[in-house]
């Protein structure tokens, strides 16, 4: 049987050596080139195609090889009785430990204006204030958010985190559901964003939320561009509502050149890289996952379709 590779970004050879070790016995083909359709068993998808993923008779499951599964649901095509899964593994979520703890020490120990200061050859020294008052936030409080959480829990920040369920996790507050958001805001520093996009996170950060946070904070968006109303934070940026943002992921990506993101002077852009896949780690993961499916297992990161993540 015949695991079919889509993903017109990834290197599929890279990811065909790491399977022959990962999985050895089933054939890997790469999209475009799908062979007898009723020989696959398993797409591995990232950023599929539209349309690539139907027409497959004895399809097992979609194993996503990232976490957020929006450019899949976003597919019309997309066969909605096979189960979907997501990247849950060790290597995105280190990725995204680094990204979120750098971005929030960033902007708590004011590197953003040193590296002004230097350009203005200013030595001034800006007054520090210890972690503990500085509130950190992470809206979207799932894998990723609760690794970055317990990093910055041991470095002394006050840790919360909005998630759709309540969370029992140590050192953090929790926060859950709309109902507790504007709460969850009024008492968060350092916004971290990190939900998938779905239709209820589209468009979360806009300027009816941005206006709870305290006057001066500073957002991380590391989940979607889609969750954020970029006008909105280019207007906060403008008012000092916000002090500053490190922005990872956008509406349209490549960021077009005429963005003003690029070149606003509180502004971080990095290319949609705070947690790369490693194909290493991932394809004994996702291998694992193709594993269990055929023994009729659940396996892990099993998405539900109607909540969309
Ligand atoms: P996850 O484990 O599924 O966590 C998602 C969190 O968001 C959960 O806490 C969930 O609440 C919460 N959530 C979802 N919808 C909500 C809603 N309507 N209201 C309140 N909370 C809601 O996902 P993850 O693995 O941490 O990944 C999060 C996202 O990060 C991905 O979807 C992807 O978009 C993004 N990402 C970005 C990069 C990058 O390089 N920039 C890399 C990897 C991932 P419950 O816990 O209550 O369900
Ligand atoms: C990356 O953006 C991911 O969702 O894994």
């Amino acid at each position: 049987m015949a695991l079919l590779f889509i993903s017109a970004v990834e290197d599929p050879e890279v990811w065909r050596a790491e399977f022959a070790r990962a999985l050895p016995g089933d054939e890997f083909r790469v999209w475009p080139e799908v062979g007898n359709r009723s020989d696959v068993e398993f797409l591995l998808v990232w950023r599929p195609p539209p349309g690539s993923m139907k027409g497959f008779p004895n399809l097992k499951a979609i194993l996503n090889m990232g976490a957020g599964v929006d450019y899949v649901l976003g597919d019309p095509d997309l066969p909605r009785d096979v189960p979907l899964t997501r990247l849950v593994d060790r290597g995105l979520r280190e990725g995204m430990v680094e990204f979120v703890v750098h971005a929030v020490l960033h902007f708590h120990r004011n590197f953003h204006r040193y590296r002004a200061q230097q350009a203005a050859k200013a030595w001034i020294d800006i007054p520090q204030i210890l972690p503990g008052a500085r509130r950190v936030g992470i809206l979207g409080f799932g894998q990723l958010g609760q690794a970055a959480a317990q990093v910055l829990v041991a470095l002394g920040f006050p840790v919360a985190g909005w998630s759709r369920t309540r969370k029992q996790f140590p050192g953090v507050e929790s926060f859950a559901g709309p109902g507790e958001l504007a709460k969850f805001l009024a008492r968060t520093d350092i916004l971290v964003t990190l939900a998938p996009l779905t239709r209820e996170t589209e468009g979360i950060v806009n300027a009816a939320n941005l206006a709870q946070l305290p006057r001066r904070a500073y957002l991380v968006n590391a989940g979607r561009g889609g969750l954020a109303v970029e006008e909105d934070i280019l207007a906060a940026l403008a008012t000092g509502q916000l002090a500053g943002a490190w922005l990872d992921v956008f509406r349209r990506e490549p960021l077009p050149p005429e963005s003003p993101f690029w070149t606003h002077p509180n502004v971080i852009v990095t290319p949609h890289n705070a947690a790369v896949t490693q194909p290493g780690p991932s394809a004994l993961d996702l291998a694992d996952n193709i594993r269990a499916i055929r023994a009729g297992l659940v396996p892990n990161g099993l998405v539900d379709k109607a909540r969309e993540y």
